[in-house]
């Protein structure tokens, strides 16, 4: 691969919009779950304003606060996770779709855990609604498919969702206005799903339960566009906020084992209404080895012994759906994908502490495929399966490293996994996740 910007180096956090710029995307690299929530709660104490640009509460982002000696945990699904800070404003933007149920019960976890989101959260009033009736779509789609060919979607009704989006009949924020034509417009909707799909609904139920929700969220719905240009405009700094990963992305992803969105940093611009040219970054959040969660091809996956051990030790249980995550040695040929894909300029290498006590770790270094190497990820999913991954064995290292500040201090075996990892990315690591907290974090 060509070098990237390898001279990049951030030493400490009053650098971070120097270096980065004042716009930045966040994105996953691999298959979400790469530690997303925890980079963009650091970096925007940096920035006046937090975004999410596409999907949905399909999105699980943790953040850990250490709290004299306990953890204040957040997960958040749907609101950005910058919110934590005073002063900073968080927009969801018009590319996600939203479950207005899921993000008033966010709101309210919000408020009893201290933190009010009133005018410090706007949402896009093209941003699309996601009815309950879209959630009973994506499990009766996913209860059709028989055995490998189940997705194993997060049931949240995004893939239903983003289909009525597509069949250009979804209902937008915007439309709650006009409650009349909204309503009747929902139960065309409901009906019509419920005579294709052969369900049952309440439909009187959820249009009172939005009569009630609108006047709720009438004070946060914006044209949030606009809001975004002014702020650029006036010099205000932005974080793009991306869920879930590169290779669920609905274009670029291992389709059809993907999400119903475009989660790369085209995404980014198309779900914000922000022009590409004004993203001066995109910051790669990258696992030091690999999860999925869900169905779909992983070469480098683990059987048993070895990819328990990085789910027991990683706590690798999906923040959404608890189920348990598959694991498996580092990639470089999915996140040298990911660099290319979204033009990555600098990676935040995260849980690096869950690889201590391995003897040995291995790296997977690229694909051959009837004995031929490949270049890129072949899009014939079948291809894909049948790769067999060339691995380098690098050693391993004993000594816990939460709360190691410098990257001096890591342990050399540790120094070279990660020197051996930036070398095959030619992008630089600058930020290193050796633990939960928004604390343990090396920057580089
Ligand atoms: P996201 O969806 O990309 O925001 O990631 P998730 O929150 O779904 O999953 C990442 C998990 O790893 C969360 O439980 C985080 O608290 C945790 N995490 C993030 N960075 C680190 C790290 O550097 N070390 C450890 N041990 N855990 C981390
Ligand atoms: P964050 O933002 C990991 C996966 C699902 C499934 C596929 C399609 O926390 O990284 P969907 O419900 O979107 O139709 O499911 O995508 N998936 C995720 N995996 N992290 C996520 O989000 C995910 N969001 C969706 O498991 O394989
Ligand atoms: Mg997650």
């Amino acid at each position: 691969m060509k070098l990237n910007s390898m001279r990049l180096s951030i030493k400490n956090a009053d650098q971070i919009v120097k270096k980065l710029g004042d716009v930045i995307y966040v994105v996953g690299s691999q298959w979400g779950d790469e530690g997303k929530g925890k980079l963009v709660d650091i970096l925007s104490a940096q920035y006046d304003i937090t975004a999410r640009s596409a999907g949905g509460a399909n999105a699980g982002h943790t953040i850990c606060v250490n709290n004299h000696g306990k953890t204040d945990k957040f997960v958040f699904h749907l609101i950005p996770s910058g919110i934590l800070h005073e002063g900073k404003l968080c927009v969801i933007g018009h590319g996600t779709v939203i479950h207005v149920p899921t993000l008033l019960e966010e709101i309210q976890t919000l408020k009893e855990q201290g933190i009010h989101v009133a005018g410090k959260l706007l949402i896009s009033d093209r941003a699309h609604l996601l009815f309950n009736y879209h959630k009973i779509i994506d499990e009766m789609q996913e209860s059709a498919r028989e055995g490998k060919a189940k997705v194993g979607t997060t049931k949240r009704g995004i893939g239903p969702a983003y289909m009525d989006k597509a069949a250009r009949i979804g209902l937008r924020m915007a439309d709650l206005k006009n409650f009349d034509t909204f309503a009747s417009r929902l139960r065309a909707n409901a009906e019509r799903h419920m005579k294709m799909y052969g369900f049952d609904f309440n439909i009187e139920q959820e249009i009172n339960y939005y009569r009630d929700a609108s006047e709720i969220l009438e004070p946060f719905i914006i044209d949030t566009a606009h809001t975004l240009w002014k702020a650029h405009d006036e010099g205000k700094t932005i974080l793009i906020e991306g869920a879930q990963g590169t290779h669920l992305d609905l274009d670029m992803g291992t389709y059809p084992f993907v999400t119903s969105s475009n989660t790369t940093s085209g995404g980014a611009s198309t779900g914000l209404g922000i022009p590409p040219t004004h993203i001066k970054s995109v910051i790669g959040i990258v696992k030091a080895y690999t999860t999925r969660v869900g169905a779909g091809p992983f070469p480098t996956e683990l059987a048993e012994m070895e990819g328990n051990m990085l789910r027991e030790q990683g706590g690798e249980y999906g923040a959404t759906t608890g189920r348990p995550r598959r694991c498996g040695w580092f990639d470089a040929a999915v996140v040298q994908a990911a660099v290319r894909i979204n033009g990555i300029n600098s990676v935040c290498l995260t849980k690096v502490d869950v690889l201590s006590g391995f003897k040995t770790l291995k790296i997977g270094t690229g694909y051959t495929l009837h004995g031929e190497s490949l270049e890129a990820i072949p899009a014939n999913l079948e291809d894909f399966e049948q790769v067999e991954v060339h691995y380098e064995e690098m050693p391993g290292w004993n000594a816990a490293i939460t709360g190691v500040k410098t990257f001096a201090k890591l342990p050399k075996a540790c120094q070279n996994y990660i020197l051996r990892l930036e070398e095959l990315l030619s992008t630089p690591i600058n930020f290193i996740g050796v633990g939960l907290h928004r604390d343990e974090m090396i920057y580089r």
